[in-house]
């Protein structure tokens, strides 16, 4: 991307997006490796499981894309926490500001649905990106593989 900055659509995703790129876009994070029609069942079963997926857009283009699960809790009188996962941004469109865009963008819906914290799991290499947003290291991940 160069020149000036084209006007940002972030909405959330729909099928359509997988014809503009968001394949391309979310490879950033790690390859995919799905068909198309495999694409669209994962994007009916994540819509299906609630997770909401959102994109950034520019010129009809997916340039990044992330994900938020909004999750009610028994616990903390039945708060709601939300989980971000899968930031990226297509390394054609990085360091200018929509990977930010689409974090702070999620973080309005987190507050619209009453989300008392946001966590994520993420890189070391990505903790300046994080904590640029405001966000602090917080406890361990953990892991296995199954
Ligand atoms: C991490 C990623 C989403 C950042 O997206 P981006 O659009 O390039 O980031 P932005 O331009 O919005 O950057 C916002 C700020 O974070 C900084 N930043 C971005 N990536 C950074 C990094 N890896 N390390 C340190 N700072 C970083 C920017 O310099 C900018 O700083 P500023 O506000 O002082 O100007 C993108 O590089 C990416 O898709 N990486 C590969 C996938 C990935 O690692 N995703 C995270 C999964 S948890």
């Amino acid at each position: 991307m160069s020149g000036e900055t084209p006007s940002l659509i972030i909405r959330l995703m729909d099928a359509t997006d997988l014809d503009r790129g968001f394949l391309e876009a979310l490879n950033a994070l790690k390859p995919v490796e799905l068909t198309e029609q495999q694409a669209i069942e994962v994007y009916r079963d994540r819509l299906r499981s609630r997770i909401r997926t959102y994109v950034a857009i520019i010129d009809d283009r997916v340039a990044g894309t992330a994900s938020v699960f909004i999750e009610p809790k028994f616990i903390h009188s039945g708060g709601v926490v939300g989980h971000i996962e899968d930031v990226a941004v297509h390394p054609g469109f990085q360091k200018h500001g929509i990977g930010r865009a689409l974090v702070e963008h999620l973080l309005d819906e987190c507050r619209k649905f009453r989300c008392y914290k946001v966590i994520l799991d993420c890189a070391e290499g990505v903790i300046p990106f994080y904590e640029r947003l405001g966000f602090h290291r917080w406890e361990r991940a953990m892991r296995i593989d199954l």
